[in-house]
């Protein structure tokens, strides 16, 4: 039995540009999937929905789900190592209200961000492939488009940077991507990048919680 399926209903509805829970774009993903349906039935195995708000002005993208943490859980980042960087970083700046507990229904709530994934499906050893970014692209432009409130993107990781690069035609070599680098889009929406709040970049030292934090210190500033 899946757990929390209602949440994750209820959170694929409510918000624009979320892919269908039984989506089968991707061959690899859903092989991927059905091994994991096997072996894990209690997990949420399908693409995670998108969490946050309607007026979101921040859209946070990160890479993909992790296999026992947004995959399990269905909530981005939720029970994902990097979800104890990124919900604690969060709640400190404001982004988010409440407690975050590693599991959707923690009772946490976002304020005026969202939080998205470039792929929306667990993909094998956590690496996507070019096919799968551009497949799950439509999903990311209809978030976006139908969240006009957003003026800033952070985007964790290169592929994060360079889906929404693509998302909005522009050049990648105009915008190459630098941890804690403001860009500013030809639309006049900004783009901000961080290194992904990984384990591997976290116990590496390549992100520290300060330059992760010093990130959202110029999105506040940004923002006002
Ligand atoms: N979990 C997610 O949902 N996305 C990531 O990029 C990493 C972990």
């Amino acid at each position: 039995m899946r757990e929390n399926i209602d949440i994750i209903e209820r959170h694929q509805k409510s918000l624009p540009g979320n892919a269908p829970l039984n989506c089968k774009m991707c061959p690899r993903l859903v092989k991927f999937r059905n091994s994991n349906i096997e072996k894990f039935p209690e997990y949420f195995n399908g693409p995670v929905p998108a969490f946050g708000t309607k007026d979101a002005e921040l859209l946070i993208v990160g890479l993909a789900p992790g296999l026992k943490g947004a995959n399990r859980t269905g909530r981005p980042f939720t029970g994902d190592y990097a979800g104890d960087l990124l919900y604690p970083t969060l709640l400190k700046f404001g982004f988010a209200k409440g407690e975050y507990g590693s599991r959707i229904d923690d009772g946490l709530s976002m304020h005026k961000a969202m939080i998205t994934n470039a792929v929306r499906c667990v993909p094998p050893q956590n690496k996507t492939i070019g096919e799968e970014e551009t497949n799950c692209r439509p999903f990311l432009i209809e978030q976006i488009e139908k969240t006009p409130s957003i003026k800033i993107i952070l985007a964790l990781g290169g592929v994060a940077h360079n889906a929404v690069l693509s998302t909005y035609g522009e050049k990648k070599s105009a915008f190459k991507f630098a941890h804690n680098q403001t860009h500013a889009l030809s639309n006049g929406l900004k783009l901000i990048d961080s290194y992904h709040c990984s384990r591997y970049n976290t116990n590496t030292g390549r992100l520290t919680t300060e330059m992760f934090e010093d990130v959202f210190k110029n999105i506040q500033e940004f923002l006002g």
